[in-house]
């Protein structure tokens, strides 16, 4: 129904307008009955609806968990990521939610975030692609989605206070660009603004980044709410960009806002502007009936272990163990195997409808097989000796050990980080004493993010990343062991070697209220890539029990312009005798630069399906911000002439096929020659060319002349000088002074 949100809004107290602003309880908005306006709820969030009905005990109804973001982008798979988003905005109608508070988009800076679980990837363009389909696929239904935590939320450390000190390229490129995709594609009805400051300033009162960016740039044009508690200043939150802060109720935070208006401080038209925001999401989510009768709820879990399936990544397995073969005896060892460990602590913490047992599920699909089982290590701090030593014998008496471990929630969960990224201690000696009687080990981990192998990985043949992996995970894993789903995931982010390799290592988390990007725009496979540095398991990683060709790499045209994009088709076929899924991964290299650029950056991905000796043509497009980089210093994105190279491979560090195009630039960048600019700056810019060789030969003849100096050593020397000091030293014999010369050189780039 079409409404005049104008009149609506102009027939509000102020008072009223005020109210709508915060929360009316922990979910609700708050109803102005006179005008019709009803409230919305909103519920955690992401992976599952969180719906609580009891404020108290923060107790929810049961719902499907579905695997956490860190599986699900290890799918790499946008069709699959809308099914699950059908699927949750199904959830939603039947719990009477409006609002779900998802997709988590933020970058895995370093695997030490103790929320990495809850984000998708390492990699902007990854993120921003499956963050979209998500969006996409529950709003296509209705129902309303938070794009959060916006922005640089990337640790757990002081959440509250932290100030994330990026610079402009990196919030770009890197920490903005995921959020941005996001937005562009799939218009997120909201945006949850991060607890942390930003370059000084906290996200909720940040004009810059809601006003500015996400709001006037993106075209984003629903509203933004506030991080549970987030907003420190009600009156500097609105003027910011904040439209609604949660949760409520806060009678003081409108008695403020009222102030404000009142005295002059608060334009009563950034009000109405939120107000309008609020509405507009408010009456649209109305519009979807919450009638429906439950979901179904076998249909669900089915699909949560399909989804499961897809997103976990076998990362080893030599001689060929898995799938394990029939008949086999098989020893179960670790308290995930009894317990499925599927998802992680805090405000995503999901009541599934039900749970998989990993040991059940294995039971199923074994047959006949004897089954034996043993603990080995407690979700709790501590070692001990004889669980391991029980362990050890049950894995003596197998064919195979199937070591289940999972990390437990006091290492790794929302509010705290990591303090490093290994397995508790009793876990690793619990893996190297079976992998020493048990040749034929296979380790399935439980975890959010990258861990550290170096002290068992050389000690067994096989490793499944299982990730958080959702309520029905344990069916899926046993799925993948048996072979009834080939394994097709990949890594979304790298696995290092070892700590003390991450691009956050030396600055994360910061100290004193204050964390420096340090590494810029070099995270997770930019840095070890530029580094040149070894890592365990590379960005796009992931094993499968078929083998893939590349062939035929073809590209749209050699030559092309940012305007007509680019073309990139490959063909892959499935070299082996099982069916199974690849993921064809593009990568973009510049060969030359402005400046420092990434050695290859992911712009392209697409999963398909191959039966035993088939074939697909993949395409996929490149549009120019596939070649540009954010330039600061214009405050714009651009795209610079030049070769670039299409690198196609299955990771980010097996490259198989690989060409390169020229593209040819027709974007016309401002002049932004100042005083201060050095010659190499002049040099760059065409028009600064133009007007300052003439001058520029004059004084390097004279230096010559006078000193014999050769040309090149002139230029290597002051090059990166302003123009005023080569001047004052090189010039003297120019006719004028500096300060004049360099005013008429301006005058005339004018012209
Ligand atoms: C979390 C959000 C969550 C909110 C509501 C906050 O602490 O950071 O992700 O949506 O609580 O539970």
């Amino acid at each position: 129904m079409k409404r005049d949100l104008e009149r609506l809004v102009a027939q509000l107290t102020l008072a009223e307008k005020a109210a709508l602003c915060t929360g009316a309880n922990a979910w609700q908005t708050v109803a102005v009955e006179r005008l019709g306006i009803p409230a919305i709820t909103v519920s955690d969030g992401p992976h599952g609806v969180r719906r609580v009905v009891d404020l108290e005990s923060n107790e929810s109804l049961p719902a499907t968990c579905f695997p956490t973001a860190s599986a699900l982008a290890a799918s790499w798979d946008v069709e699959l990521l809308q099914q699950l988003g059908h699927a949750l905005a199904e959830e939603c109608l039947a719990l009477d939610v409006d609002i779900l508070l998802g997709p988590g988009n933020n970058m895995k800076r370093s695997p030490l975030c103790g929320r990495n679980f809850e984000y998708f990837s390492e990699d902007p363009f990854l993120g921003g692609e499956l963050a979209a389909s998500y969006i996409q696929a529950m709003q296509s239904r209705g129902v309303g989605t938070s794009l959060k935590h916006y922005a640089a939320n990337n640790q757990e450390f002081q959440r509250l206070v932290i100030d994330a000190q990026v610079d402009e390229r990196a919030l770009r490129e890197i920490y903005l660009a995921g959020f941005e995709r996001a937005v562009k594609q799939a218009q997120p009805w909201t945006v949850m603004c991060a607890y942390n400051r930003v370059n000084g300033d906290y996200c909720s009162e940040h004009a810059r980044l809601l006003n500015s960016i996400l709001k006037e740039e993106w075209g984003f044009e629903g509203f933004v709410v506030s991080d549970w508690g987030a907003v420190h200043d009600r009156v500097a939150a609105l003027a910011g960009g904040l439209d609604l802060e949660m949760p409520g109720p806060h009678p003081e935070r409108g008695q403020s806002v009222i102030a404000a208006v009142q005295a002059g401080e608060l334009a009563e038209q950034v009000l109405d502007e939120t107000v309008k925001r609020l509405l507009r999401v408010i009456f649209k989510a109305v519009e979807t009936p919450k009638d429906a009768e439950g979901f179904n709820v076998e249909a669900h879990h089915q699909l949560a272990r399909k989804i499961a399936g897809e997103s976990l990544v076998l990362l080893k397995n030599e001689g060929g163990l898995l799938p394990l073969k029939a008949g086999q005896k098989l020893a179960l060892i670790g308290n995930a195997a009894r317990e499925a460990h599927f998802q992680g602590s805090g405000s995503s913490h999901i009541h599934p409808t039900r749970v998989a047992s990993p040991f059940e599920e294995v039971a199923t699909l074994a047959g006949e097989a004897e089954l034996l089982f043993a603990p080995g290590y407690r979700m709790e701090p501590g070692r001990d000796q004889d669980l391991i030593d029980t362990a050890v014998s049950c894995a003596q008496e197998a064919e195979v050990a199937l070591l289940y471990i999972a990390l437990p929630s006091y290492i790794e969960s929302e509010g705290y980080d990591r303090p490093n990224m290994r397995l508790t201690a009793q876990q690793e000696a619990l893996i190297q004493a079976v992998a020493a009687v048990q040749p034929q080990t296979v380790v399935i981990l439980n975890n959010g993010s990258a861990i550290e192998m170096l002290e068992w990985i050389d000690q067994v043949p096989a490793v499944l990343e299982a990730w958080f992996m959702g309520q029905a995970g344990g069916g899926a894993i046993a799925d993948v062991l048996f072979g009834r789903v080939n394994p097709s995931g990949k890594l979304a982010e790298t696995f290092p070697l070892r700590l003390a390799d991450t691009p956050a290592y030396l600055t994360f988390p910061g100290e004193n209220g204050m964390v420096r990007y340090g590494e810029g725009l070099f995270i997770g496979y930019r840095y070890y890539d530029a580094r040149q540095q070894e890592v365990l398991f590379p960005f796009g990683h992931g094993l499968s029990y078929t083998t893939f060709a590349y062939s035929q790499l073809r590209v749209s045209a050699e030559k092309f312009s940012a305007t007509e994009g680019l073309q990139v088709s490959v063909d892959v076929t499935n070299t082996g005798n099982v069916a199974g899924k690849e993921v064809v991964q593009l990568y973009v290299h510049d060969q030359e630069s402005h400046l420092v650029r990434p050695e290859k950056e992911l712009k392209g991905f697409a999963k398909v399906a191959l039966a035993p000796g088939e074939t697909k043509t993949v395409t996929l497009e490149l549009d120019a911000r596939a070649f540009a980089y954010y330039d600061p210093a214009y405050g714009q994105w651009v795209t610079e002439s030049g070769a670039f190279d299409i690198l196609v491979g299955r990771s980010a560090t097996e490259i198989c096929l690989q060409a390169t195009v020229q593209l040819e630039s027709t974007q016309e960048l401002p002049c932004i020659l100042t005083r201060e600019s050095t010659i190499r700056e002049w040099l760059a810019d065409p028009r600064g060319e133009r007007v300052l060789q003439p001058l520029l030969q004059q004084v390097i003849a004279q230096h010559s002349a006078d000193t014999g100096a050769l040309d090149a050593e002139f230029m290597r020397f002051a090059e990166d000088m302003p123009l005023k000091p080569v001047l004052d030293w090189f010039g003297k014999k120019l006719p004028g002074v500096p300060e004049q010369i360099i005013a008429e050189l301006l005058a005339q780039l004018e012209r």
